[in-house]
């Protein structure tokens, strides 16, 4: 039986942060949560999941702490009903500060849902507001500790850092305070300026400063000391864990192996082929007879081996150069002498003697896109 991990989109939110342009709507009525639910539901219908055994399911979003457990109990029950599951399988939820109460929380446990990903952001009241979360400070607080009292063994807290007017002593400052809670893991975004982004505009229009470079990296790295030195292991560029707590589901999307995207706009990676779902959230909840993958990309050789180098080097370990040529048949070094060398002698490369994993330097991190670019 092949691993797989299912990546479940849940579009919708109360307001929409003025940074974000992940596939989501504010605003919308709540009856059509049932209705999408409903059409989900036929995705997973439509599925094949013979030969495979799923070890991850992740509900990401959007916000799917806004859907009733009700709701996620029928979407898991197709899953099983569609898919082998296995035992202990790592199945995650996505939640929002203020969506959150005791009673989903317990309703979550008992659906089976073992890891909850809850987007706290900053711990600072006035920037919260300003990058248009509905939550504060004491929302995310409350919600964590139930999250704990309820029983949650894995948490992860998302943090953003590089908030326009924030300074490095408000992040350290907010890092701090979540580490205090001692979540089994962090993760910890620069903030990227995306267009179409109400901060894009401004940033266009010239209301909002990027941060510069210089500060980022500041406010990046001191963070990396902080977690390692409170026992996080930093390993993957924007995410460090406990031991024992990385988060299999990602790690899939790092490591080229296979993962089913359901619901709107999802992406897929199976048997060498991506595709996607309909991303018009009328189509797709209209369409009826399993037409909900719109794009499909058989990946040539190349793809293959470029994919691989750029999702493996986000891995803080890097690349095992023995297990790209155990899958390629090929060593990396003669693909990509030149280049490699050429980043080695940069100091952006490093490649380690004891376990032959080809890795960015820490100077690399922050360089990173001038070095992948060479390996499309
Ligand atoms: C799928 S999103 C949303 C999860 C959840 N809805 C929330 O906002 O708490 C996952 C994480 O990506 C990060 N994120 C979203 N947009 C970003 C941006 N423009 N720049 C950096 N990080 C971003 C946030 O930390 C967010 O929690
Ligand atoms: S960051 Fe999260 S809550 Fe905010 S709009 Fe994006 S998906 Fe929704």
């Amino acid at each position: 039986m092949r691993q797989l991990g299912l990546y479940v989109h849940i579009p919708f939110c109360v307001k929409k942060c003025r940074y974000c342009d992940f596939l989501s709507f504010a605003g919308i009525d709540n009856s059509v949560y049932s209705t999408y639910v409903k059409a989900l539901l036929r995705d997973i219908s439509h599925r094949n999941g013979s030969g495979f055994s799923v070890d991850s399911i992740f509900f990401g979003g959007g916000t799917p702490s806004l859907l009733e457990p009700i709701d996620l109990e029928y979407i898991l029950a197709k899953i099983y009903q569609q898919f082998s599951v296995t035992p202990g399988a790592e199945i995650s939820l996505e939640a929002n500060p203020k969506t959150l109460s005791k009673s989903k929380l317990i309703a979550y446990r008992n659906l089976g849902i073992n890891r909850i990903s809850i987007g706290a952001q900053s711990m600072d009241d006035k920037l919260l507001d300003y990058i248009g979360r509905v939550h504060n400070s004491a929302d995310f607080l409350e919600n964590y500790r139930d999250a704990r009292a309820c029983g949650f063994k894995n948490i992860n807290v998302d943090l953003m850092f590089a908030l326009p007017g924030q300074t490095k002593t408000q992040w350290l400052n907010t890092l701090k305070q979540v580490i205090d809670l001692e979540p089994e893991h962090i993760s910890f975004y620069s903030l990227q300026l995306e267009k179409g982004t109400p901060f894009y505009q401004m940033f266009e229009a010239g209301t909002l400063k990027e941060m510069d470079d210089e500060t980022d990296r500041q406010m990046y790295w001191e963070g990396v000391y902080l977690l390692e030195k409170c026992g996080y292991f930093h390993y993957e560029i924007s995410n460090a864990a406990k031991f024992g707590y990385k988060c299999r589901h990602n790690l899939k999307y790092w490591s080229m192996e296979e993962y089913l995207g359901l619901g709107l706009g999802a992406h897929s990676y199976v048997d060498g082929k991506r595709f996607s779902n309909e991303t018009d959230l009328d189509t797709y909840i209209q369409s009826g007879d399993g037409s909900f993958i719109v794009w499909k990309h058989t990946n040539t050789y190349q793809d293959e081996i470029s994919e691989f180098i750029f999702t493996g080097l986000r891995k803080i370990e890097g690349i095992s150069l023995k297990k790209f040529e155990q899958k390629f048949g090929i060593s990396l070094i003669d693909i990509y002498k030149n280049e490699v060398n050429k980043h080695i002698q940069k100091g952006l490369l490093e490649i380690d003697p004891t376990d032959h994993q080809l890795r960015f330097t820490r100077k690399g991190i922050d360089l990173s896109n001038t070095v992948l670019i060479d390996f499309v």
